[in-house]
């Protein structure tokens, strides 16, 4: 591609191999949703469905699954620290925002923008489970297995990724790159 012709997101300064583009993303989005509505309708959860987005990497996978969930929900968010370099968890997780509400009794979707370690879900999902709510399901947009150090069940996973630091459609790079509309990493990463 000519320099040119570089949408302003992906000039030649900043290369990034498209891992996923941003029309598969919205295919499995769109099938995920039609997943989570059909096994919830069957559940019988007729209730509201608190989806409950973790922050911030969730919030654009989050804000296009929502639309195809067809039933009612309310978004809760939950903001978690890891600490370590940009790009190794540490194992150890803070809660740095507490969710709106509580979810005792109520039907729980976690949804997460990638699953590395496993160290942040596992956890979240623990410390979630304490608080009493009539289910608790997670859906990962990204899985990364061969960087697996702790088992987190995943009800819903979009994409299963090779060992990459992925950027884009909610994931950063220190907080950067989240608005790309696609799933990539910086050549030569
Ligand atoms: P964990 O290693 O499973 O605990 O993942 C911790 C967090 O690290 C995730 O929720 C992401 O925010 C971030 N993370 C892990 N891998 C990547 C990546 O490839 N790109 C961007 N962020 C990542």
């Amino acid at each position: 591609m000519a320099p040119s012709a570089y949408p302003a997101w992906n000039r030649p300064s900043d290369p990034f191999i498209e891992l996923i583009s941003a029309a598969t993303l919205a295919d499995r989005v769109a099938e995920l949703g039609r997943a989570i509505t059909a096994d919830y309708v069957a559940a019988g959860a007729t209730e509201d469905v608190v989806v409950l987005g973790v922050l911030k990497g969730s919030v654009l996978f989050m804000a296009d699954l929502v639309r195809h969930i067809a039933l009612p929900v309310t978004l809760d968010f939950i903001g978690v620290a890891s600490y370590g370099d940009a790009t190794v968890s540490s194992g150890v997780v803070q809660i740095t925002q507490d969710l709106t509400r509580p979810i005792a009794g109520k039907h729980v979707l976690v949804v997460e923008d990638i699953v590395d370690t496993g160290h942040t879900l596992s956890y979240l999902l623990a410390n979630l489970a304490t608080r009493g709510p009539a289910s608790l399901k997670l859906c990962s947009l990204l899985h990364k297995p061969e960087r697996s150090e702790r088992e987190v069940p995943i009800d819903y996973l979009g994409f299963t990724i090779p060992n990459k630091f992925v950027v884009g459609y909610g994931l950063d790079v220190s907080q950067r790159y989240r608005n790309l509309p696609f799933i990539g990493y910086v050549a030569g990463a």
